[in-house]
């Protein structure tokens, strides 16, 4: 089972970044923390990061053949970009959207995502636990399906 792990914009300023919101581990940090955490459950996880819309549509569509599913957290585009949107619903792999805030209780702005439109799960607010929790999701979800892993 591997699943790739799509960060957007800005996320790469993890620990920096507002760390009364996002928390002070960074990304490497983090992708450390997930790549464990997902190789206990059995999967595995590949990790990209980019500050640009057109590259994680390029992952995404990229990603068909080669992942059994995605978990994204677009960043800001979550809340603009309906090319992300498009590419998930072209690549129609099991989605999960992820948060590390709580965008529900944030700006108007925040409570549109175009993204989760094409995600079947959605973890908001539980930090980068999150991601642990969208790539469980993802993997019952895939395992119910039947279908055959692209990777053990
Ligand atoms: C975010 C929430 C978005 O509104 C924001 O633009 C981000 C991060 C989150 O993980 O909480 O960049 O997706």
């Amino acid at each position: 089972m591997k699943l790739l792990i799509l960060n957007g914009p800005n996320l790469n300023m993890l620990g920096i970044r507002e760390p009364g919101i996002y928390g002070t581990v960074d990304y490497e940090g983090m992708v450390q923390y997930l790549h464990a955490g997902c190789k206990e459950m059995g999967v595995e996880a590949e990790f990209y990061q980019s500050n640009h819309e057109g590259d994680l549509v390029d992952a995404i569509q990229d990603a068909l053949g080669r992942y059994d599913g995605i978990v994204i957290n677009p960043g800001a585009y979550t809340h603009t970009s309906i090319a992300i949107l498009d590419a998930l619903k072209a690549v129609a792999l099991p989605a999960a959207e992820v948060h590390i805030s709580d965008v529900t209780k944030r700006e108007p702005f925040r409570q549109v995502s175009y993204a989760g439109m094409a995600c079947q799960g959605h973890f908001i607010g539980e930090g980068i636990e999150g991601y642990l929790s969208a790539a469980r999701f993802l993997k019952q979800m895939i395992e119910m399906m039947g279908k055959g892993s692209i990777a053990q």
